[in-house]
């Protein structure tokens, strides 16, 4: 199938999703539904670092996992360059991959063995697989002998490369942080952000990630965007929305306390 040319990276369309949570009530356990994720829409352009702001809570690891096809949507509609992500979710699963902020390896395993697994389960060659993702670990500085040991010997800025050399030796087109840099020293945050500005500057990937840190996202990101209880309040080129009244912070706490929803 063709694609037609200037085809959006990824396209969100009036994308809802509600969870179920119980609580206690006067009549004994009752279900409520929580609106994770309200009527978003957003479009991301191939090649850009789109970055998502929000307060704990406000949503976004629930849209970035609709995004990454692990979590369907109520309402609405995401394509990845022009495929559905639910209708084509093994196409689309071929081209992105998720790096959340809690790596997901076996952590006795070490990282090679991890990666050697993560080839497996995606059908990739395992030597060639296990051999970009080390060439990209070595330019980060992580000496090849640190892959030998358990992950769990790996310090969290560490793991959090080899988490991103995995992903990006997966993904092709698009690939999706979840707060990649959250509970990172200064040294690691500074290097995690490196590699992520080399793999987007060497691989044309687009990347779409969601962090906590402003400087964060002015350093790395095209544009940002602001969730906040599940809605989109705010969108432009960082230095556009985390301007205004109060730089940074204040502009951000202004957002969210102006536009939040009614
Ligand atoms: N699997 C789930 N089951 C029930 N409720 C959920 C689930 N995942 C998320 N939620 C709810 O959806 C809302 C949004 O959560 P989400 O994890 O997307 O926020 P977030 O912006 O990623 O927060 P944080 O900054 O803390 O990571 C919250 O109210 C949360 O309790
Ligand atoms: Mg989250």
């Amino acid at each position: 199938m063709g694609e037609a040319t200037g085809v959006a990276a990824v396209r969100v369309d009036d994308v809802s999703k509600y969870f179920r949570h119980r609580r206690l009530g006067w009549r004994g356990w009752e279900e409520e539904a929580v609106c994770a994720v309200d009527r978003v829409s957003l479009t991301v352009e191939p090649g850009e670092i789109y970055g998502l702001l929000g307060l704990n809570g406000s949503g976004k690891s629930t849209l970035i996992r609709m995004m990454a096809t692990l979590l369907l949507p109520d309402s609405g509609r995401i394509r990845v360059f022009g495929h559905d992500v639910v209708e084509e979710r093994a196409r689309v699963r071929q081209w992105l991959a998720r790096v959340s902020a809690e790596a997901g390896f076996f952590k006795k395993l070490t990282a090679r063995e991890n990666l050697y697994y993560a080839a497996g389960l995606y059908g990739c060659r395992p030597r060639q697989f296990f051999a970009e993702a080390k060439a990209l670990l070595a330019r980060w500085d992580l000496e090849p002998e640190r892959l030998e040991v358990p992950m769990e010997e790996l310090s969290r800025g560490q793991q959090q490369k080899v988490a991103i050399a995995r992903a990006l030796t997966l993904a092709s087109r698009v690939l999706f942080l979840d707060e990649p840099t959250t509970g990172l020293d200064p040294k690691s945050r500074r290097e995690v952000q490196e590699a992520i500005l080399a793999a987007h500057r060497e691989y044309g990937l687009t990347i779409f990630l969601s962090t906590h840190d402003l400087a964060e996202a002015q350093r790395l990101c095209h544009r940002v965007a602001v969730l906040h209880a599940g809605r989109l309040v705010a969108e432009g080129p960082p230095e556009e929305v985390l301007a205004g009244p109060g730089e940074g912070e204040e502009a951000f706490f202004q957002l969210i306390a102006h536009e939040g929803p009614d």
